[in-house]
């Protein structure tokens, strides 16, 4: 059995590859209290000990407004602690596939769908921390492969204290009556994390470098749910656009996919995830 080590196993993403992964390779899944990400050797430990083929770092402060609030952490955490997983899997010739995210995107001065090779100047925190962690894994490690992940759900709940999604979050409020009401200004790729899961593997095989990795999506939030409701038959009447969030800076940091369909490897559309795993959950 091949052996993979990941990192973030208590988190979202993390908790969803232990599961896919663990009938299929040898896991090693350390907490962070085992081995926290800045201590460089304690991750040298686990590298020498462990002797992974292939290393899945999920482990980071995913939380867009903590990175805000609290940048010196969050760039221990993203960018130093990444480093040393990227250091690590080169000097052990472990291939590091490293999650970033299309956040990366916000600011960027080009229209999407968005490609790897564009500069990008992200405009909050954690966008600058993903994009200078791609760029500190890549100087010392150029094997590493970094893909830029989209907005992730999953259908089911893992665990009772993990954060909300958007499939999860829409799933419930169609329980009630409410009037749903969803941004006009941001366009981004929403993504099944099972999809996202199963691609890893596929991954191995890839040359050093940045690839986008979710769903293509070229419609904003509120005409994907629209697009969603009108495939499966429903009445939009209780869908409303939201014109104020993203407003002042309206946001689009859809993906291209043509650099990682090259490679053989491909997502569904955001909207026929959506109406699949809608239609699944409700029929
Ligand atoms: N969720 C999304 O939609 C999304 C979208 C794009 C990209 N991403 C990226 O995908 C990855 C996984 O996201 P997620 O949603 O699964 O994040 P998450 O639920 O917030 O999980 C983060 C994980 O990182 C661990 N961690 C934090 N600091 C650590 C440290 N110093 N040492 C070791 N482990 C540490 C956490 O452990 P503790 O809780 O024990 O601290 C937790 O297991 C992240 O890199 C995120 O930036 C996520």
């Amino acid at each position: 059995m091949k052996r993979m080590l990941i990192t973030g196993t208590s988190g979202f993403l993390g908790s969803r590859i232990i599961e896919f992964y663990r009938d299929r390779y040898e896991i090693c899944a350390p907490s962070h209290r085992d081995m926290d990400i800045t201590d460089q050797e304690q991750v040298w430990e686990v590298f020498h000990d462990f002797k992974p083929d292939m290393v899945i770092h999920s482990a980071a402060i995913s939380d867009v407004g903590m990175c805000e609030r609290e940048p010196e952490r969050s760039g221990k955490i993203n960018v130093d602690g990444s480093r040393n997983i990227a250091m690590a899997s080169g000097e052990f010739h472990v291939k590091c596939l490293f999650c970033s995210s299309d956040q990366v995107y916000f600011g960027s001065q080009v229209q999407g769908p968005h490609r790897e090779d564009e500069k990008v100047i992200p405009r909050n925190v954690y966008g600058r921390e993903k994009a200078l962690a791609e760029a500190e894994c890549l100087r010392v490690n150029p094997e590493c492969v970094l893909l830029r992940l989209s907005w992730m759900y999953d259908t089911r709940t893992l665990k009772e204290e993990e954060h909300g999604d958007f499939f999860r979050t829409l799933a419930s409020r169609l329980r009630t009556t409410d009037i749903l009401s969803y941004p006009v200004n941001d366009v981004r790729g929403i993504t099944d994390v099972g999809e996202v899961v199963r691609n890893f593997e596929n991954c191995t095989e890839l040359e050093g470098g940045i690839y986008n990795f979710g769903s293509p999506n070229d419609r904003n939030t509120y005409e994907t749910v629209s697009a969603m409701f009108e495939e499966l038959g429903w009445d939009t009447a209780r869908l409303k656009r939201d014109e104020e969030s993203f407003g002042s800076a309206p946001r689009d940091i859809s993906m291209d996919q043509k650099k990682l369909n090259a490679c053989g490897i491909a997502f569904p559309s955001t909207l026929e995830s959506l109406v699949e795993n809608m239609h699944g959950l409700l029929f």
